[in-house]
């Protein structure tokens, strides 16, 4: 297996970080334009090999698309992280025309291969994917709510006073502030529903911590998160390589599925060898479906400014 990591600031870094450690793949690739970032991060992971005892083989490149031919898995991360007060949606200009060049770049060396997205605004990014590869749309999957749906079960966790591996929460939408949709109607602890035990408040407090999960993180930190950003886009390309059949929230093309069409969004889908292979529908009640209705919305209206640029 060979997997690229585009763009090697903190999230591509940390995703290629944890990539490693689960030897997810043989060959590993990290690509920035910044000359010298890549090759040096890639060596600092490469010096953490015999300390981890991992044998997977990282390399760092400057804008050489030619060193990630055959990959299997891309993970782009390119663009320009929050500033503190930024919204994730201000970053489309410039990113928009990153995401496009990576693209069309990282396809002419690996046409088969499956790309995840976690540039923002992540939603438009992921149609922007998929509209000028026109790659199957399987093949193009959003990280966002893979991302989301953890920050919800760290919340959950706090509150419950539990372990966050033993929640089972979704967040489906957009990966905005005011996009997200944090199913809180739906989430169980250890298969009894959590608002069993918390309060209208508790509940509230917890989805509205959610939503706003990584501009709180953008105003302590200065910049945006990475940690928890890189994990998620690394257990994605881990339920690919290894074929898990596993269930995320991730951005994909939807095709009628909760009544929307020409849109990538969250939903619940299964991430397997084949990108991912099949949506499921949770059966948003009226209340959720108006808010992903609203959500698709705002992202569509993002989508349009695509053609502005
Ligand atoms: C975040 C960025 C990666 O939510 O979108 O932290």
């Amino acid at each position: 297996m060979k997997v690229t990591v585009v763009g090697a600031g903190a999230v591509g870094a940390t995703c290629a970080d944890n990539i490693a450690r689960k030897e997810l793949c043989e060959e590993l690739v990290l690509l920035d334009i910044k000359e010298g970032i890549a090759e040096g991060k890639a060596q600092d992971m490469m010096q953490t090999a015999a300390l981890l005892g991992f044998d997977t083989k990282i390399t760092g490149t400057t804008n050489d698309y030619s060193a990630t031919a055959g990959s299997d898995v891309v993970v782009i991360t390119s663009g320009l992280p929050r500033k503190p007060g930024m919204t994730r949606e201000e970053l489309i200009g410039v990113n928009a025309g990153i995401v496009k060049g990576v693209c069309e770049n990282i396809l002419k060396h690996s046409p088969d291969a499956i790309v995840i997205v976690i540039s923002n605004p992540m939603d438009t990014m992921t149609y922007l994917a998929l509209t000028s590869t026109r790659l199957p749309k399987n093949r193009i999957i959003g990280m966002g709510g893979t991302l989301d749906s953890s920050r919800f079960k760290y919340q959950l966790s706090q509150q419950l006073g539990c372990s966050p591996a033993d929640l089972n929460a979704v967040v489906v939408g957009g990966h905005g502030d005011t996009t997200m949709i944090p199913l809180i109607r739906l989430a169980t602890w250890n298969s009894i529903p959590v608002t069993k035990f918390l309060n209208q408040g508790q509940q509230k407090q917890i989805v509205n911590d959610t939503m706003v999960g990584g501009a709180t993180l953008t105003k302590l930190i200065g910049t945006s998160a990475w940690y928890a950003p890189g994990a998620a886009g690394a257990a994605m390309v881990e339920a690919i390589v290894r074929d898990e059949k596993k269930l995320f929230t991730c951005c994909v093309a939807l095709d009628g599925e909760y009544g929307q069409k020409d849109i990538c969004l969250g939903v619940p889908v299964i991430i397997g060898k084949n990108g991912w292979e099949k949506i499921l529908d949770f059966g948003l009640n009226a209340e959720e479906q108006a808010a992903f209705n609203k959500s698709a919305d705002a992202v569509r209206s993002m989508n349009d400014v695509l053609k502005t640029l």
